[in-house]
């Protein structure tokens, strides 16, 4: 490890405030990612979560510096070991991306050309940070492979991207975002194209990567399954805004936002017979342009009520030490959601009154 790339134990190694990017429609600028912060220590893993177009892609890919639609605005701070992101030149931003951050899609694909073999193109991937021949390449490159549990990794360095099965060409991709050890690792639903099998294989991966890399890891994904077997805190996005934050264990057993509820409630049961559905959340997203003027869960949430309807909540307000929501009922002081039952929805017509059943603590029970 270069020592200017040691990590200081003051520092966490990413610490992201108030993070926002708008992009231009119609002669004015819609924000899509509004007062992001989460910090992520180091060889933590911190899982992004929310429903697809809550804005978690375009959070990674401004921190990556991989937005390049024309007239898009990034403001607020993104420290990588105190090194700020935000307006860091193209130039600065490329020698990071690979050396010390790398990112891992949903579709290995489009990290693979297919005219060459997968074991080629990590060589050269760690060619171009590393003055090393190509045969010392490619045994940097069967090691890493067999780590990822790649079977026979040097023949298997010799296939092209199609010859590989979808487990195994992730697994590579996951050999080549690691190439250069990484301190982070930005993983976009690793796992979404995955069938059940092979998913819990990568996220074993993934969860090991701290202690065989020393990687932290920002894992983005829609599943709250996903979250709940992989990362120590959870950060989750509804409509480009954070919902609510806090270490997994916390946010699970005694969430905070009624959306938080409503995606746990759309896990499927660990043990037993799997429903024939499960409850959706129902309603959706409104479309950025179309936000309503308060909370912009509002419209889709069974506790609306006056004080959300005018403007979002003002503030995250802490639901527990380390736990803190964007919803006004904790600030009220209103027990919170109870976890949502089978079958349940979260949508109810708005009223200027919170529901009864939040009137009363022993409702909740
Ligand atoms: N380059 C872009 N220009 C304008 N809007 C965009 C752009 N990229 C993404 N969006 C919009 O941003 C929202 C969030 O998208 P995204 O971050 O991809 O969501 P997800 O949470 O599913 O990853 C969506 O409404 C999407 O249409
Ligand atoms: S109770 Fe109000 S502030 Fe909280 S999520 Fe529902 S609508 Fe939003
Ligand atoms: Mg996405």
């Amino acid at each position: 490890m270069h020592a200017d790339t040691m990590p200081s134990p003051a520092l966490p190694l990413l610490d992201v405030r108030n993070l926002c990017v708008s992009f231009p429609s119609g002669g004015r600028l819609i924000p899509i990612v509004e007062n992001v912060s989460f910090t992520l220590a180091e060889q933590e893993i911190l899982g992004l979560v929310g429903e697809s177009g809550s804005g978690k892609s375009v959070t990674a890919m401004a921190l990556m510096g991989l937005i390049d639609s024309p007239g898009v605005v990034i403001t607020g701070s993104a420290l990588f070991r105190g090194q700020e992101l935000v307006g860091l030149p193209q130039k600065q931003l490329r020698r990071l991306r690979g050396r010390q951050i790398a990112m891992i899609f949903q579709d290995p694909m489009t990290a693979f050309t297919p005219v060459y073999t997968i074991g080629w193109q990590i060589d050269e991937q760690i060619r171009a940070h590393e003055k090393l021949s190509r045969k010392q390449a490619r045994a940097r490159t069967v090691q890493l492979l067999g780590e990822m549990g790649v079977p026979d990794p040097a023949r298997t360095a010799d296939r092209y991207p199609h010859q590989l099965s979808g487990g195994l060409r992730q697994r590579a991709m996951i050999a080549m975002a690691l190439s250069c050890n990484p301190a982070l690792l930005i993983a976009d639903e690793p796992t979404t194209a995955l069938d059940v099998t092979v998913q819990a294989q990568i996220l074993d991966l993934i969860r090991n990567l701290r202690t065989s890399h020393g990687s932290s890891v920002l894992l983005i994904t829609h599943d709250m399954g996903v979250v709940a077997e992989t990362c120590d805190a959870t950060l989750v996005l509804y409509s480009g805004r954070v919902a609510e934050t806090g270490p997994t264990a916390d946010v699970f057993a005694r969430p905070g936002h009624p959306y938080t509820t409503a995606l746990l409630a759309s896990i499927p049961p660990l043990y037993g017979a799997r429903p024939d559905r499960l409850p959706a959340i129902a309603g959706a997203p409104p479309a950025p342009l179309h936000r309503p003027a308060g909370c912009a869960f509002g419209p889709r949430c069974q506790f609306v009520h006056t004080p959300c309807l005018a403007a979002p909540p003002p503030a995250l307000f802490a639901v527990g030490p380390s736990q803190a929501a964007a919803c006004v009922l904790p600030a009220e002081g209103t027990p919170l959601p109870p976890r949502l039952t089978e079958g349940a929805v979260v949508t109810a017509p708005v009223s200027s009154q919170p529901p009864a059943q939040f009137s009363s603590p022993e409702a909740q029970s």
